[in-house]
């Protein structure tokens, strides 16, 4: 299993992002792969074509407070990460032919809940076992990424956006996967669809991170986003989405 998580200030294109790495492992066939909306803002979803509330799935926040907080998590002898996971299994996972899908959810009472995150984590570890790709599109921190859901990642892919703060935000993001003891075996920086062209070649000699290339700005791709369409179906030579492939590509994914 290889787990690629996406990060990068709001709007620099996480989510479409996220969608067309999909796209492609799903038309290369390299199944099975799941997909993990960690962001509050929830889009990636309507992104893949898929509604959850429709198909009546609930956010792993919603399954965690209805199992531990609510219930008090009584299920005398059922372990929590037994408990959570088959919660998981049952009403948390939208499961189709291509990719599976999981939301991490926003109702999340903040605070010290050691248990509830270490069984999540524990389920998690066991659920995303059964995955060839994991993606997970995820805010701006990696703390609640580490603390909730996982402590080990293959790749991270910070995206930069037009602004210099973008840097900021690299340098940031990497000081805190360090500090909250996040594994993970690359760091790498993509340009975003609003990134110049002509500082990616800065961009890695002042962060010192390998830079992936750019997502090229699309005005296909945009008009699909504020149609609520599945970029699932955009055109196999979309220019987005064969950014995205050359991207992947010098990341080593086929
Ligand atoms: N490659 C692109 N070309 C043009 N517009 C894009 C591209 N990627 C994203 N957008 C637009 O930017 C906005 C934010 O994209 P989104 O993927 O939701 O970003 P994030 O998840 O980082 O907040 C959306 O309106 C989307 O249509
Ligand atoms: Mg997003």
């Amino acid at each position: 299993m290889k787990m690629i998580v996406t990060i990068g200030r709001g709007g620099t294109g996480k989510s479409s992002f996220v969608a067309l790495m999909a796209k492609h492992f799903v038309e290369t066939g390299q199944a099975p792969l799941l997909l993990v909306d960690a962001d509050p803002d929830q889009n990636l979803a309507e992104m893949v074509g898929i509604d959850l509330k429709e198909a009546g799935k609930h956010t792993i926040s919603e399954l965690l407070v209805s199992t531990f907080i609510e219930q008090g998590g009584t299920t005398v002898g059922v372990p929590p990460t037994e408990r959570i996971e088959s919660k998981i299994w049952s009403s948390g996972l939208f499961e189709s032919n291509s990719f599976d899908f999981l939301a991490v959810g926003t109702k999340w009472v903040e605070g010290c809940y050691c248990m509830p995150n270490a069984a999540l984590k524990g389920a998690l570890g066991s659920l995303t076992k059964n995955y060839r790709y994991v993606l997970i599109d995820s805010p701006a921190g990696l703390e609640h990424l580490n603390r909730r859901i996982t402590s080990k990642v293959d790749d991270i892919i910070d995206i930069l956006d037009h602004s210099k703060k973008s840097f900021d935000h690299v340098k940031r993001a990497y000081r805190i996967a360090k500090e909250v003891d996040l594994e993970f075996v690359n760091f790498y920086i993509v340009g975003g669809y609003r990134f110049p062209e002509n500082l990616g070649g800065q961009a890695e000699a002042d962060l010192k991170f390998k830079y992936l290339g750019k997502i090229t700005s699309d005005e296909q791709l945009d008009e699909y986003v504020l149609d609520g369409k599945s970029l699932l179906d955009l055109p196999a030579d979309n220019a987005a989405y064969v950014s995205v492939k050359r991207i992947l590509k010098a990341a080593g994914y086929v």
